[in-house]
C-alpha cells in the first residue's frame, strides 16, 4: 500500500483526539499499518517544545508561537512523517499545518502569505492527502473542552482564548474546506461519538481503498 498522510482538524473540544484513538484502534484491528501521531508533540523534541511554550503560564510572543509550532512541525515531518510514508505507512496526525492557518493566521491575525511561507519551510511542501475536519458550533466545543479539564486533558495556553478567537479559527477551517473540497472533508461533530466514528471509518477506509472487511477492493472482487 502506498503511504499517505491523513490529518484530523477541529477547534479545541471538537472530539478529534477521541476519534483519533477510535480510528487508530479500528484500522489496527483490520491489520492496516498506521502511524498515529500528533502536533504539537509528535516527537521527543516536539514534546519538549510543547511543554515549554504551550503548557506554561509565561507570556509567549505571537511570533515565537508561530515559529515554535513550525519548529515542532519541521522535526515531525522530517524525522517521523516522511520516513513512515516512505515505508508505505498510513500516517494519521491529530492536527497539522491547517491548524497554523486557522489559529496563527485567522486567530492571531498573521497575514496568510507569511503563514503559508512558514508552513512551506517547515513541511518542505508535504501536504495531507486527506483532512477530516470535525465541525461543531464554538460554544458546544468549548463547553466540552471545559467539562473535560478535570479528567485526562492537559490544559494549555490556547484553552484561555475567547469565543471570538475560536469563531475566527472555525471560519478559517470552513473556508479551507470550501477552497479544497477534495482534500478537506467536513464531518458533523455535533453527534454521538459512535455516529461520528462510523462516518470517519467509512471515509478513511474508502480513501485508502479498503472495504468493510479490511481487504483492498481488488482482493475483495477476486474472493
Ligand atoms: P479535542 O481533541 O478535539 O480537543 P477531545 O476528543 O479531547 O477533543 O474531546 C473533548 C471532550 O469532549 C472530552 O471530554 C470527550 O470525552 C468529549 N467528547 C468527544 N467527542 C464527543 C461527542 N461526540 N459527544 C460528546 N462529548 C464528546
Ligand atoms: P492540544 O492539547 O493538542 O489540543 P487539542 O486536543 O484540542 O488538539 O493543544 C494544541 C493546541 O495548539 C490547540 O489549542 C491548537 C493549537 N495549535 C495552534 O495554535 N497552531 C498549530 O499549528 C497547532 C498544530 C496547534
Amino acid at each position: 500500500m502506498a503511504g499517505k498522510l491523513i490529518t484530523l482538524e477541529g477547534i479545541d473540544g471538537s472530539g478529534k483526539s477521541t476519534q483519533m484513538r477510535m480510528l487508530a484502534g479500528e484500522l489496527r484491528l483490520r491489520g492496516i499499518d498506521i502511524l498515529a501521531t500528533q502536533e504539537p508533540g509528535g516527537t521527543p523534541l516536539g514534546r519538549r517544545l510543547r511543554g515549554a511554550f504551550l503548557e506554561t503560564e509565561e507570556q509567549v510572543d505571537p511570533r515565537a508561537e508561530l515559529l515554535l509550532f513550525a519548529a515542532d512541525r519541521a522535526q515531525h515531518v522530517n524525522l517521523l512523517i516522511k520516513p513512515a510514508i516512505a515505508e508505505g505507512k498510513i500516517v494519521i496526525s491529530d492536527r497539522y499545518a491547517d491548524a497554523t492557518l486557522a489559529y496563527q493566521g485567522a486567530g492571531r491575525g498573521f497575514p496568510k502569505e507569511v503563514v503559508l511561507d512558514v508552513i512551506k519551510l517547515a513541511t518542505d511542501g508535504l501536504k495531507p492527502d486527506l483532512t477530516i475536519f470535525f465541525d461543531l458550533p464554538v460554544e458546544r466545543a468549548l463547553s466540552r473542552a471545559n467539562d473535560s479539564d478535570s479528567d485526562s486533558r492537559t490544559t494549555n495556553r490556547m484553552d484561555f482564548e475567547t469565543s471570538e478567537f475560536y469563531t475566527r479559527v472555525r471560519k478559517e477551517y470552513l473556508s479551507i474546506a470550501e477552497n479544497e473540497p477534495e482534500r478537506f472533508r467536513v464531518i458533523d461533530g455535533d453527534r454521538s461519538v459512535e455516529e461520528i466514528h462510523h462516518d470517519v471509518v467509512d471515509l478513511v477506509t474508502r480513501f485508502i481503498g479498503q472495504d468493510e472487511s479490511g481487504r483492498p477492493p481488488s482482493a475483495a472482487t477476486k474472493a
